[in-house]
């Protein structure tokens, strides 16, 4: 057996994973690769920090040249994250004619087009499967188990992160801030987690999913995105009430020859196939057109699930190494895509308030939703121990320029004292 020389850019949470599946599988995982996978060079920013995998001997390093210049390496695994440095790294490792595994969504989602247009330029694979859905094969199924399918919609539990925060505050009633903690204390969260909580991650693996789908790319600036910070306890014991589970859900159709992109909390029914998909799992429905509803369910984040994503991409690449395959399907993928605007998109939505009088306050938003074409399906009332009053009001499908029109009217009246939330019901 030939060996298959492989370098990792940061031992972090992912790459200590790699770096253990590789290690601990050895035997298992050369032999479906056909050749020996070697662990040759890690390179990571300090070197004294204390590691959970036992990496051997002379192979950490903290200069990216050990890792970039060595012309043994076949194969870099780019698992520092954001774009910052990693950009760089793995244009220089294409350049140098070495394959590329990411699991960086931000770097695939932001410069897809042109990493891809690179590695086919010198003949290399650049695989990301683990950029979204951690351990999930949703990738490769898009890729290649569900090509004979148009693929109608996308709809994923995608961030890790938030589903485990909005998980413990619905189960538990844990604070938002705590299990903001948690989430990252167990390697869930990004660097900076104001990327899961505001929605980007799930906005850059949408953009990724919505690419492989529809055979287009989605730019981010032209997905709707919102994130989970604005989800009290109140809106998660309302939406109990009513029936409801509260996910952050990145949603991806295809409408009338337009796509409609979007990331938002929404409300699903309880017994929708997302609504048990909890901590820190993720889940993808994807619906083709021949084969119908599919869903994809495992851990959404975390090391080693994230890992056996990365490793299996290696062994992938070693398996075809020979060959000077490159991916024409991804650099097809990233052209433009026309999508809906945000203001025309229809949903049903739930819309909370506070207003000082119950009467007063159901006659004003009751007539001023109705002069907006918004139509009401349900509408709950609660005294509040304090002298105002807690109005819910769940609507039929309405235009999303009509919503937004009808709650300026409704801010501006002063019988009602604050728009506290408005959520997407997702059927
Ligand atoms: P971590 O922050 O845990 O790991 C990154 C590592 O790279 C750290 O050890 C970091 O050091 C090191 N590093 C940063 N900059 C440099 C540099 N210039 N040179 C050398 N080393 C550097 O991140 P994760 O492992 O969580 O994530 C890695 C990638 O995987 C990201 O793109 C992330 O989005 C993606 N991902 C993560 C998942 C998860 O569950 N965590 C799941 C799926 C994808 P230091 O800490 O000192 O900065
Ligand atoms: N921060 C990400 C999440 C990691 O929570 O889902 C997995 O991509």
């Amino acid at each position: 057996m030939g060996a298959v020389k492989v370098g990792i850019l940061g031992l972090g949470t992912v790459g200590s994973g790699v770096a253990e599946i590789l290690l601990k599988n050895k035997e298992s995982i050369n032999q479906r690769a056909g050749s020996r996978i070697e662990l040759t060079k890690v390179l990571d920013k300090n070197l004294d920090r204390e590691k959970v995998v036992d990496i051997p001997t002379g192979i950490m390093t903290d200069r990216s040249e050990e890792v970039l210049g060595n012309s043994e390496i076949d194969i870099i695994v780019e698992l520092i994250g954001g774009v910052g440095p990693a950009k760089r790294f793995v244009e220089q490792a294409l350049e140098a004619k070495k394959h590329v595994v990411t699991a960086n969504k931000e770097l695939i989602a932001k410069y897809g087009d042109e990493l891809f247009a690179l590695a086919a330029k010198q003949g290399v694979k650049l695989h990301f499967e683990a950029s979204v859905g951690g351990g999930i094969p949703i990738i490769k199924s898009l890729q290649q188990s569900l090509t004979a399918n148009r693929i109608e919609k996308v709809i994923g539990i995608v961030n890790g992160t938030t589903n485990y925060i909005l998980t413990k505050m619905a189960d538990e009633g844990a604070e938002f801030e705590e299990v903001l903690a948690e989430a990252q204390q167990k390697g869930y969260a990004e660097a900076d987690p104001t990327s899961d909580i505001e929605g980007y991650d799930a906005a850059y693996k949408l953009t990724i999913l919505s690419a492989i789908a529809f055979g287009r790319a989605i730019s981010l600036d032209n997905i709707y995105r919102e994130g989970i910070t604005q989800i009290t306890q109140e809106d998660i014991t309302y939406a109990q009430e009513l029936g409801y589970t509260i996910k952050l859900l990145g949603i991806a159709k295809r409408v009338n020859g337009e796509v409609e992109a979007r990331v938002q909390p929404a409300m699903i029914p309880q017994d929708h196939s997302l609504a048990g998909v909890k901590d820190a799992f993720n889940a993808v429905l994807v619906k083709g057109d021949a084969v119908g509803e599919l869903i994809y369910y495992g851990q959404g984040a975390g090391s080693l699930p994230t890992g056996s994503a990365v490793v299996a991409d290696v062994i992938d690449i070693t398996r075809n190494i020979d060959y000077q395959v490159t991916d024409l399907n991804e650099k097809r993928a990233y052209k433009a895509k026309t999508v809906k605007s945000h203001q025309e998109l229809t949903s049903k939505y739930y819309i909370r308030l506070q207003v000082a009088d119950k009467q007063k306050g159901l006659a004003v938003v009751s007539k001023i939703l109705g002069d907006n074409d918004i139509r009401v399906s349900k509408v709950i009332g609660a005294d509040q121990a304090t002298k105002s009053v807690s109005l819910v009001f769940l609507t039929h499908s309405v235009i999303e320029k009509n919503l937004q029109r009808a709650l300026k009217k409704i801010k501006e009246r002063t019988a009602i004292k604050e728009v506290s939330n408005v959520i997407k019901i997702e059927a």
